[in-house]
């Protein structure tokens, strides 16, 4: 990797202690200021809803306030004040060879990050229903889904049970910061264990997710104050590795992949004006263009039931050597992450007559909370987790899941350009969507790969 040295200093700096005085310097840039000196987030906060909403699509629009870089050429220009303190490549690096940018010395530092005065650490317990309905209440108020801010999502209890509990997890791993007085929840980042293959290392790492900041908190700098602790935490159980997403071009990513959508029900995403939609269709049109079958087609297609959890578990193990980056899941993960739970998580297993599986494949469900429509309030967004077919053709056997989603309700289907799934996209009438998702690892460096070498989805 070059430029090598620079990068260990820095994170000297930051981890070691021993050059003081820039310590100090990037403290002080660094610190996170919840009272600016003015904040127009709280200006916004206190009218009421509606007028947020326009002035925020106004802004949009005319595409004012700071915003992060999207792509590679925004992001050489920008300056990663954090980011170019962590032990990640950097965005010119040209990297060849594969392992830690930091070595395990490192010791993880004992004492938590310091907070503001009046904010707290916290771990939530998320077996207690109340603190998980909080946690609902940070991302649906918070965590937006598009950038007008009139689709937000609305995760449910049960959907943060399954993205949040898989084997293994740690309630100092789910970590969030408090406001003193009214205990408040106003930040949030998590990270759950997993054994990733990276070319041809396994690791043990944590996949990390739903950063999420209050919007009054907002370009204060909380975030990252929340993934140095989480790093803290994640180092004091001797994890140094991790893996994450995020649309925007951050310090480097490993793969850029871009989500596709195929609407399941045309009528009412147009309706509610849904992002992205083809803009040469009329609605009629748009019906017929999205029409689906009203049964599936494949002999032997049903819901994945406990005992197939041995059989799903190899044909995922097989499926995933095609790729740079996978999953090593245990069987309790397979269990975990892909038995059926209603409105959260769907598989389906092709049985052959012999009674052995030959393909399977998953999805997961997000719902959206659609703001001041006067028909629609909520919309079901499919999203491809795993396939892997060993018998039926991949077009076909995801033909049937867009199907069956199709008969759960689902008004759209999002797969990403990531494994096989190019070989069915178009075919299917998935849309390109201008929707990036970018695939980082912290504390290893390796050369980037195709979105077609990936193997690895995460929900969120
Ligand atoms: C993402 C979010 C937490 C960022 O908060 P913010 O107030 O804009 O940013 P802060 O002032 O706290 O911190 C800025 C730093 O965080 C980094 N950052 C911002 N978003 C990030 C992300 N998704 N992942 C990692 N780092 C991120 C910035 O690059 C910047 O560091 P830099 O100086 O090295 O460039 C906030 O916008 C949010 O909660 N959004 C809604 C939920 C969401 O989109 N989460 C991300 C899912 S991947």
């Amino acid at each position: 990797m070059t430029d090598s040295n620079s990068f260990d200093k820095t994170l000297t700096e930051d981890g070691g202690g021993s050059l003081k005085k820039s310590k100090k310097k990037q403290k002080k840039e660094d610190a996170w200021r919840p009272e600016g000196p003015k904040d127009p987030f709280a200006m916004l906060d206190s009218l009421p809803e509606k007028k947020q909403q326009e002035i925020q699509r106004a802004l949009h629009l005319f595409s004012l306030g700071p915003s992060l870089p999207k792509n590679l050429q925004e992001a050489k220009r920008h300056t990663y004040r954090f980011w170019e303190t962590q032990p990640v490549p950097r965005l010119d690096d040209n990297i060849t060879t594969h392992g830690p940018i930091v070595e395990d010395e490192i010791s993880a530092r004992k004492e938590p990050y310091s907070l503001p005065e009046g904010f707290s650490w916290d771990s939530l317990d998320l077996s207690s229903c109340t603190v998980l309905k909080e946690l609902c209440t940070l991302l649906n108020e918070n965590y937006m889904e598009d950038d007008d801010n009139t689709i937000r999502f609305n995760f449910t209890v049960e959907y943060l049970q399954w993205a949040l509990q898989p084997p293994n997890w740690l309630a100092q791993w789910h970590c969030a910061v408090r406001v003193d007085t009214n205990k408040k929840l106003v930040g949030f980042i998590a990270a759950v264990p997993a054994d990733v293959r990276v070319y041809e290392t396994q690791k043990r790492m944590v996949q990390v997710k739903f950063l999420c900041v209050h919007k009054k908190l907002r370009l204060k700098r909380m975030t990252p104050v929340l993934i140095r602790e989480l790093t803290r935490r994640v180092n004091q159980q001797g994890l140094r590795q991790a893996v994450y997403t995020a649309g925007i071009v951050l310090p480097t990513p490993l793969s850029s992949c871009r989500f596709w959508h195929r609407p399941l029900n045309p009528r009412k995403l147009m309706e509610v004006s849904y992002p992205g939609l083809r803009q040469n269709m009329n609605l009629q049109r748009a019906v017929k263009f999205n029409r689906l079958p009203e049964v599936t087609m494949t002999k032997g297609l049903r819901p994945m039931t406990k005992k197939d959890v041995v059989g799903i578990h190899s044909l995922l193990q097989t499926n995933s050597s095609k790729f740079h980056l996978s999953p090593v899941l245990t069987l309790q993960e397979v269990e975990h992450w892909l038995l059926p739970r209603e409105k959260v998580i769907d598989t389906y297993v092709v049985e052959g007559d012999d009674g052995t599986l030959t393909d399977v494949v998953s999805f997961y469900s997000v719902s959206c909370k659609v703001l001041n429509h006067p028909v629609h309030t909520d919309l079901r967004a499919a999203h491809l987790l795993y396939i892997a077919a060993s018998a039926t053709d991949l077009a076909e056997l995801m033909e049937d899941t867009v199907v069956l989603a199709k008969s759960k309700a689902s008004d759209i289907f999002f797969a990403l350009d990531v494994m096989d799934n190019k070989d069915f996209l178009e075919k299917l009438k998935f849309s390109n969507s201008d929707k990036s998702l970018h695939y980082y690892l912290y504390n290893w460096a390796c050369p980037n790969m195709s979105p077609d070498k990936v193997g690895l989805v995460f929900p969120n």
